[in-house]
């Protein structure tokens, strides 16, 4: 008798320790966090072409600073508020036992670090760090410094002086070159970050099985791993509540919402390993 998708999966992920994820938005909506697309989402209520683009967001800021100090709020409170939910905690936890290699996320949240995670690769870069236009220095950034961030985009009715003056403190100078800095995540019309790319790359054609959780697939060349780890001969496992353009790809199709699909998934693994 044909095993459930469910209980194929279980038996693919407790037999292998070459494991990578790779994650989207939708491994954060069950933390609280919006994803992008979708009803609802970022986008739906903030037109990617002028909110994810440096020169869209530079535009509304001179037009409309009220809806960039919104924008830049939401997400930094959401990311700051949120807490990792199962399908975090177990990826950490197959991490921790040798099955999970690598994390490659397009999430700029810190839900994969906060639940354990030490091998996360993040090519749309991250909230919590400041990158130098001028010479690429980085500079991770510790909560005390976002929330007060959150803090200052939050003032009621923020005009424009006060927004630049906040960005102002937000965006010091390098303390490296003295150079401009910008938050280090990844605008539309931007190169991913080389070196996230090289090991995404690398990771996914050396995978065993890659498990695909929470994304629409639709943003290239993120949406390449799975095609990557696919050519390589990895076993692609999706979960999704929708199907997406990868699930034809998929060899095996979870339905379902991350947290609680991860949750049965990390039980029925441990009870095969154990
Ligand atoms: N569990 C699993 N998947 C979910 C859940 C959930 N609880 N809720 C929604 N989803 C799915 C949706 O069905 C959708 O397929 O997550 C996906 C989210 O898709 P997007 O919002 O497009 O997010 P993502 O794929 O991560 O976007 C890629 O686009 O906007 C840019 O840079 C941004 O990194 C982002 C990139």
């Amino acid at each position: 008798m044909e095993r459930k998708p469910l209980a194929e999966a279980a038996s693919q992920i407790a037999s292998t320790q070459g494991l990578v994820a790779f994650t989207g938005a939708g491994i954060s909506e069950e933390s609280g966090i919006a994803s992008f697309r979708g009803r609802g989402g970022l986008w739906d209520r903030y037109p990617p072409e002028r909110f994810g683009t440096l020169r869209g967001l530079m535009a509304e800021f001179l037009l409309r600073p009220q809806r960039v100090a919104g924008f830049l709020q939401e997400i930094l409170t959401s990311c700051l508020e949120a807490e990792p939910n199962p399908a975090h905690l177990a990826l950490a936890q197959w991490e921790t036992e040798g099955v999970l290699r690598a994390v490659i996320t397009q999430n700029i949240d810190i839900l994969h670090e906060r639940a354990g995670c030490n091998k996360t690769i993040k090519l749309h870069g991250s909230i919590d760090r400041l990158r130098c236009v001028d010479c690429g220095f980085k500079q991770d950034l510790d909560e005390t410094q976002l929330w007060g961030w959150a803090r200052d985009l939050s003032l009621e009715r923020i005009g424009r002086r006060q927004l630049w003056r906040a960005l102002q403190k937000i965006l010091s100078a390098c303390p490296y070159c003295g150079g401009r800095r910008r938050p280090d995540v990844v605008f539309f019309g931007d190169l991913l970050p080389q070196d996230a790319w090289m090991e995404a790359q690398q990771a996914a054609s050396l995978c065993q099985v890659l498990l695909v959780i929470g994304t629409s697939g639709l943003v290239y060349p993120a949406a390449d791993i799975p095609m990557l780890a696919k050519k390589a001969g990895g076993i692609l496992i999706e979960i999704n509540p929708e199907p997406t353009p990868l699930t034809p790809l998929a060899d095996l199709y979870l339905e379902g919402k991350a947290g609680e699909v991860m949750q049965e998934l990390a039980r029925q693994v441990t009870s095969i390993r154990h």
